[in-house]
């Protein structure tokens, strides 16, 4: 968990490519021990904000430092505390996924010892044995990918960074990268992951942030995230499509932004007082003959949160 010292934080970063602005003013921090996760739809500036703290690409405006190194004026200090995933380029085709990550290891001056146990210990956590002896350039893209997340884990840097760090990998692969990030955050790295994912933020970020189009939406844990929204979610379930229909249509009357779902033949409606409102809704569905056959008010989800938040979710 947590231990109170910043080692990412960025101020008002801004990143523009020629007429595309893809970060706005966008500010962060992230702890040592703890899990930062940059949750936004594609295009919303995740990579470009990671690119910007990673020194990859520079800042238009704003700052950022990595465990106090500013990453403008100190890039190669910055270089030498953080991990990245994403990339690939840095993997030799020519080499097997061992001899790689034996010189990643070693690019890291990491002991021969804890290197050989860390490499052996990650090899068998992503299931690489089979494939570990052979030359990278005969790996499948699934294959690739693991080699690539496993080599920016080789040697548990302060600050790692994660770059949609799931994205093309198998569930099993998935489930055991999750655990390992727990690990390493338990053990003082800060992490910074971005992911479209909701589970993946929910279940793993001890903070998060929302972005879209470049601007910071809300952040906080997610349970704040979810109280922020300051509303429920009154789930009916119909009988017929045609019922749906009927009942979108009376339901907007008393409680505007349904959404329903045919397939499931189900309405959500947001409502700002839950409990009062949800009789009003069932009393207009009742008048309109529609047959519900299910109901029931819950809390929000991180989902809800991120569709009302999001420009995604203003256009369902
Ligand atoms: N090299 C580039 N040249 C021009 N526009 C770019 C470039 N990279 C990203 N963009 C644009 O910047 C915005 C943010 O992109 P990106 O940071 O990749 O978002 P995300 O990683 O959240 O999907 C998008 O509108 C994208 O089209
Ligand atoms: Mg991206």
């Amino acid at each position: 968990m947590a231990n109170g010292n910043v080692a990412v934080s960025a101020r008002n970063l801004n990143k523009s490519y020629g007429d595309t602005v893809a970060v706005r003013d966008l500010s962060f921090d992230a702890r040592a021990g703890e899990v930062m996760g940059l949750l936004g739809p594609n295009g919303a500036g995740k990579t470009t904000t990671i690119k910007m703290l990673t020194t990859l690409l520079p800042i238009d405006t704003g700052s950022a430092t990595i465990v106090g190194l500013d990453v403008a004026a100190q890039p190669d200090a910055v270089r030498r505390v953080i991990g990245l995933a994403g990339q690939a380029a840095a993997v030799d085709g020519k080499l097997t996924a061992h001899e790689n990550l034996e010189m990643f290891g070693r690019l890291y001056k990491i002991p021969r010892v804890e290197r050989k146990l860390r490499i052996g210990h990650l090899v068998e956590r992503f299931d690489m044995g089979e494939f570990a002896e052979r030359v990278v350039e005969t790996y499948s893209g699934g294959q690739r990918r693991r080699l690539d997340v496993v080599a920016s884990l080789i040697a548990a840097p302060p600050v790692l960074f994660l770059d949609e760090p799931t994205t093309g990998l198998d569930p099993r692969s998935r489930t055991e990268l999750w655990d390992e990030i727990g690990e390493l955050a338990e053990q003082g790295t800060a992490v910074v992951l971005t992911t479209q994912y909701l589970e993946e933020a929910d279940r793993l970020s001890d903070r998060i942030v929302i972005i879209d189009e470049g601007v910071v939406k809300a952040s906080g844990t997610s349970a704040e995230l979810k109280t922020d929204l300051e509303r429920d979610v009154f789930e009916v379930h119909v009988t017929s499509l045609e019922d749906l229909g009927r009942a979108v249509e009376a339901s907007e009357r008393v409680a505007p932004g349904v959404s329903s779902d045919t397939g499931d033949l189900l309405l959500q409606i947001p409502l700002t007082d839950g409990s009062r409102q949800s009789l009003a809704v069932l009393r207009v569905l009742d008048d309109a003959g529609v047959r519900v056959s299910d109901f029931q008010l819950r809390r929000p989800t991180l989902d809800d949160v991120f569709l009302t938040l999001t420009a995604t979710g203003g256009n369902r």
